[in-house]
């Protein structure tokens, strides 16, 4: 049986677009995992406040094509991945809104044990790299879900003290101060990785749901000796 992953993001300018394309490549690498990219709408105040933008214009039709994100892909999930430009060290208004429709999942516990990792997009390194993906945690909690972060081990290139985004709680990018950088490899890699680590968290996940729904002991670890 297919595990499957949705990366769910908001992106203004297209960096965390971006950012979800690479999770996206990462997920898809791991056998057996099915994938959906889908977009968190936009807020009518924020694109009123932003449509004289050139590029936020760009970015919004660049995008135009990804469906927008439904409970029922929430559902569908086995694994979610929440891709969230800081605004102000939190989460966008446009995610947490999303979020805000979930509370008849919540009362069911319909996102409970089903992994999960957040990326993000800061203008600047110390604009909210770590605070946005431990902040944007606590909601995902209350679902339920087990978090998935970008260790060290797999992820050396974090271990640096270069001005790139990402850190052991998720891939992230920097926009710069005039939106005009864009992710660059170590980043993306990042982003791969947290993909098909969250695929494989999920398959595992879903394959002690399966047995214990079939009344049966998960395998007992075997030690040498026995
Ligand atoms: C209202 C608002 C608040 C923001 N607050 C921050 C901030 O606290 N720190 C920061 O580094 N960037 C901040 N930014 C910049 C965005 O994080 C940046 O535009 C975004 O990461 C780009 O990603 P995107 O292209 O996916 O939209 C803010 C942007 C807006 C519109």
């Amino acid at each position: 049986m297919a595990t499957n992953v949705l990366i769910a993001y908001y992106s203004s300018y297209g960096h965390t677009a971006t950012m979800a394309q690479s999770v996206a490549e990462g997920a898809r690498s791991e056998s057996g995992t099915e994938v959906r990219v889908m977009r968190i709408p936009e807020l009518e105040e924020a694109r009123r406040a932003m449509s004289g933008q050139e590029w936020y214009n760009k970015a919004q039709e660049a995008q135009a094509s990804i469906p927008e994100v439904t409970h029922d892909d929430l559902r569908w999930a086995d694994g979610i991945i929440w891709g969230m430009p800081t605004r102000y060290g939190n989460m966008p208004a446009q995610v947490k809104q999303f979020l805000d429709t979930t509370g008849a999942l919540w009362a069911n516990g319909e996102l409970e044990d089903k992994a999960t990792g957040i990326f993000t997009s800061t203008a600047t390194i110390h604009g909210g790299q770590e605070t946005t993906i431990i902040t944007g945690l606590v909601p995902l909690l209350h679902l339920g879900m087990i978090f998935v972060g970008t260790p060290y081990g797999q992820n050396p290139h974090i271990l640096t003290t270069d001005g790139i985004g990402g850190s052991p709680y998720g891939p992230g990018t920097m926009a710069g101060g005039d939106g005009s950088r864009q992710p660059e490899e170590r980043e993306l890699l990042t982003a791969r990785n947290l993909g098909s680590r969250v695929a494989k968290v999920s398959a595992r996940l879903k394959s002690l749901r399966a047995t214990q729904e079939h009344g049966q002991q998960p395998d007992a670890p075997q030690y040498e000796g026995q």
